[in-house]
């Protein structure tokens, strides 16, 4: 089915759960009016459930909160309140690893933002421009769980840049290695996430399980998929994660080393023209731009650089040589559009595109 017979149809019934925090409120924004989505249902805690999405929800972003979300009644995260084919999750990932297979196993298709299921080896780990065929683990996955519905999940917001740039230098030279620093900003802990005595003036050098992430996540998305798990890329990664006193808009500062030389007209080539799949060329969520890169000398920046694209566009700048490794350069992504919710929007489109729903 092609993009533009889809858009003819009515719109699929969803679900965010996880609805009033900070990921949970960017699916709301970002599914008003989507093409092919309606949003029916949003689930919260028992903090929130029974109350209307207005009075749950504090509302952080710089667009009003749609209309038609305002009087939703919060429901609770289980099967039985939300019965659609569909769900967006932004749970907290303890939650997560209970609601998700509760609502899958009831036939409904997760589009997870959350950590639980992305090291399973039955579950896809997809960002659309780089590894959409991994898809292809539904199958097993539904027959090994017994599942009418799948998980399917979205990248940590901190590698989603990362490992985009990743592929695009990987498909032209080859990458033996790379070291990347994170800025990350405190939207990405949630609301309220990091106390302002903490991160006012600062920058705070830990964030929990976040380098490991950083590690193996890539490994999963650049590897080769085959009928029971991923066979995981070879790339040595070396992470430090750092959280920085920005409110959107995750950083990394990223040194590789290529496996086959590239003169840095080339790379930067390989960057401006890197292009998504086929099957992700058109999709809804489809960035202008995979990749754009950056000439200014102190580009990009989180406040000036981060909705390039709407907020899906990797952002890449200050491209020189390294002189450990081959190349270094500084990577922008927003993390609660394309690391998270506009992320898991993609997923479901390709999905969709891809026939897996209903
Ligand atoms: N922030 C980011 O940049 C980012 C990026 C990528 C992935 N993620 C992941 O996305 C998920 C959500 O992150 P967030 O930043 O939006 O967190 P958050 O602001 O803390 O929001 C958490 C949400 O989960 C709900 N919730 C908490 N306990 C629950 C329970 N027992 N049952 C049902 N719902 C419950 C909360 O509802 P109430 O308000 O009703 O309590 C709230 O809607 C996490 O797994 C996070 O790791 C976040």
């Amino acid at each position: 089915m092609n993009v533009y017979s889809r858009s003819s149809q009515k719109r699929i019934r969803v679900a965010v759960l996880g609805a009033t925090g900070l990921v949970g409120q960017r699916f709301v924004q970002l599914l008003d009016q989507h093409p092919w989505f309606q949003v029916v249902a949003l689930t919260g805690s028992d903090r929130s459930v029974g109350s209307e999405y207005a009075q749950a929800c504090h509302w952080l972003l710089p667009t009003p909160m749609p209309d038609w979300a305002k009087n939703l009644t919060v429901l609770p995260t289980q099967p039985e309140a939300v019965d659609v084919p569909m769900a967006f999750s932004a749970l907290p990932s303890g939650i997560a690893r209970e609601a998700e297979p509760l609502l899958a196993q009831a036939g409904t298709v997760v589009c997870s933002n959350a950590s639980a299921f992305r090291n399973e080896p039955d579950v896809p780990l997809v960002l659309p421009e780089v590894n959409p065929q991994h898809t292809s683990l539904v199958a097993w996955q539904r027959q090994k769980r017994g599942w009418k519905g799948f998980i399917v999940t979205n990248a940590n917001c901190t590698i989603t840049g990362l490992t985009i740039v990743l592929k695009a230098l990987s498909d032209a030279f080859g990458i033996q290695r790379a070291f990347a620093v994170s800025l990350q900003a405190i939207s990405g802990a949630g609301y309220p996430g990091v106390a302002s005595m903490d991160i006012l003036g600062n920058v705070v050098p830990f964030i929990s399980d976040e380098e490991e992430k950083m590690e193996w996540e890539p490994r999963k998305i650049l590897g080769q998929v085959q009928d029971r798990g991923v066979e995981p890329s070879n790339l040595e990664i070396s992470a430090h994660a750092n959280r920085v006193p920005v409110s959107d808009g995750h950083m990394v500062c990223l040194s590789l080393g290529l496996s086959n030389a590239g003169s840095m007209q080339e790379v930067a080539n390989a960057l401006c023209g890197y292009l998504p799949p086929e099957i992700s060329r058109q999709l809804p969520s489809t960035p202008p731009a995979v990749i754009q890169l950056m000439d200014e000398a102190d580009r990009p920046q989180p406040r000036l650089d981060i909705m390039t694209g709407r907020g899906m566009t990797t952002v890449v700048g200050r491209l020189r040589p390294d002189p450990l490794l081959d190349y270094k350069m500084v990577i922008l992504s927003h993390n609660t559009i394309r690391g998270a919710a506009g992320g898991s929007i993609y997923n479901a489109e390709l999905v969709v595109q891809q026939g897996l729903v209903g």
